[in-house]
Formats: C-alpha cells, structure tokens, sequence
C-alpha cells in the first residue's frame, strides 16, 4: 500500500504539492472512480490509476518469468518447504497469484507465475497443445526405439499419452542427456515417460513453455515480470 500522493510524485516526477493538488481538482481516478484524498492507500490490486484522460498505470494481469530453483514448491503455501511465492521480489508480490502448471520440487527452470486465470487455463489445457520443452539428464541408456514410441504416443499403466517428441543429446555409458516436448503436463509425467524408456532422471530444467523460452539473464532463483513483447508471444 502507497498514499495516492506519494505514488504519483514518484510516478509522475513531480512534487507532492503538485500531486496533493491534482488530487483535491479531482483530476486523479483509481478504477475509474475519481479520488479526492492525497492520503488514500493505492492498494496493489487496484487495476487503473489515471490522471485526466491519462492511464498511468493499467495492471489487471501480471505475467511472472521465474527461473525455478530446485528445493522450492509450487504451491500457495507449505508447511515444510519455501514456495515459489516466498522468494519472489517483493516488488511482484500480490494476492491472487498463481503458478501456470506445476513442476516438482527438484525441477529447475521456467516457471510462469500470474493472476489470468483465463490465459492460464489456455496454457495448461491439452486441447491446445501448448508445447513445453525439458533438459533431462539421467542414469541409465534410453532404449533403441525410445524417440518412436514416444513419438507414436507412450502408454504408462493404463494412461496414454500424447505424442511427444525426444531428441537424445548423449546416450552412453549408463548416462543419457536429451530433450523432451510434450504437450500435457500430467503428474512427474516427464521422469515416468523417461523411466518407461530405460532412464532415472536425476536433473529436469524447463526450458520453454509454449513460444516462451527460458531467459538466459534469469539466473536460478530470479524472476521478473515479463515483457509486453513475451506477453504477446504468451497470449499468441
Ligand atoms: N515432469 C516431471 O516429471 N516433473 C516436472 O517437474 C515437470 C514435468
């Protein structure tokens, strides 16, 4: 929370006389409702501040990149575990955030955080196919026919799966390195598909969701909000 006068003289760069007196002219509106108190507190959720006709500010969705550290879950809160909420900048801190998808508590990479339900749904649901790419490093030789069956759709139990597409960067001495495309995102789906092949992962790393990819300058553990320009790709 921010007083209303303070937020626009550092918004705006101007004084906070000037702020105050924008204010009393009723030139300033939160959510379209005209705000005549300089000590009002901007709450973080509020989605428009404008001055006149002006839009300082438009926030109703946030997009969140976070390169996942391993040791930290995905969830809202855990009793045990640090989430992936709690080492967030406090900067992109608010109610309502979620994490689009889940990876497990060892998996590293890129973890989109936000508050659009809608667009999460689209993302997540397999009708739409949205692609997510993994590193895996793991013990153990993948099978010869391993990229076909994955490829013509594997079967854990009495699951099938989507077909997938494996791409294997080394596979020897009962070590494997590859990288795997899936669509789904169905419970440790990517370590079953790999052990149903021949190989315990013992590293996973995302690396794109979608036309998103990792950020190189996203060290583990960093997150920032996303360009309009990743927003776009997302939504696209
Ligand atoms: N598949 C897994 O097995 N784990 C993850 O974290 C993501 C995909």
């Amino acid at each position: 929370m921010t007083r209303l006068d303070r937020y626009l003289s550092e918004r705006e760069n101007i004084t906070r006389k000037e702020a105050k007196a924008l204010i009393k002219a009723g030139k300033v509106k939160i959510d379209r409702e005209t705000v005549l108190l300089s000590e009002y507190k901007l709450d973080e959720e509020a989605s428009e501040v404008s001055i006149g006709e002006r839009i300082i500010r438009y926030e109703k969705f946030v997009y969140i990149v976070m390169n996942k550290p391993s040791g930290v879950v995905c969830a809202s809160e855990d009793k045990r575990d640090k989430t992936v909420f709690d080492i967030l900048p406090e900067k992109l801190k608010r109610k309502g955030l979620f994490t689009a998808g889940r990876l497990d508590k060892d998996t590293t990479g890129l973890l989109i955080i936000t508050n659009d339900g809608a667009l999460s749904h689209r993302l997540l649901s397999p009708k739409h196919h949205v692609k997510k790419q993994y590193y895996i490093e793991g013990e153990g030789e993948a099978a010869e026919n391993a990229c076909e069956r994955i490829k013509e759709g594997l079967s854990l139990g009495s699951l099938k799966l989507k077909p997938g597409e494996l791409n294997i960067i080394s596979s020897e001495n009962e070590k494997t390195k590859a990288l795997l495309t899936i669509t789904e995102g169905k419970f440790h789906q990517v370590k079953r598909m790999m052990y149903e092949i021949g190989v315990e992962v013992t590293c996973l790393k995302r690396i794109s969701f979608g036309n998103i990819t990792l950020p190189e300058d996203l060290k583990e553990g960093q997150a920032r909000l996303m360009s309009e320009t990743e927003i776009k790709m997302l939504k696209a």
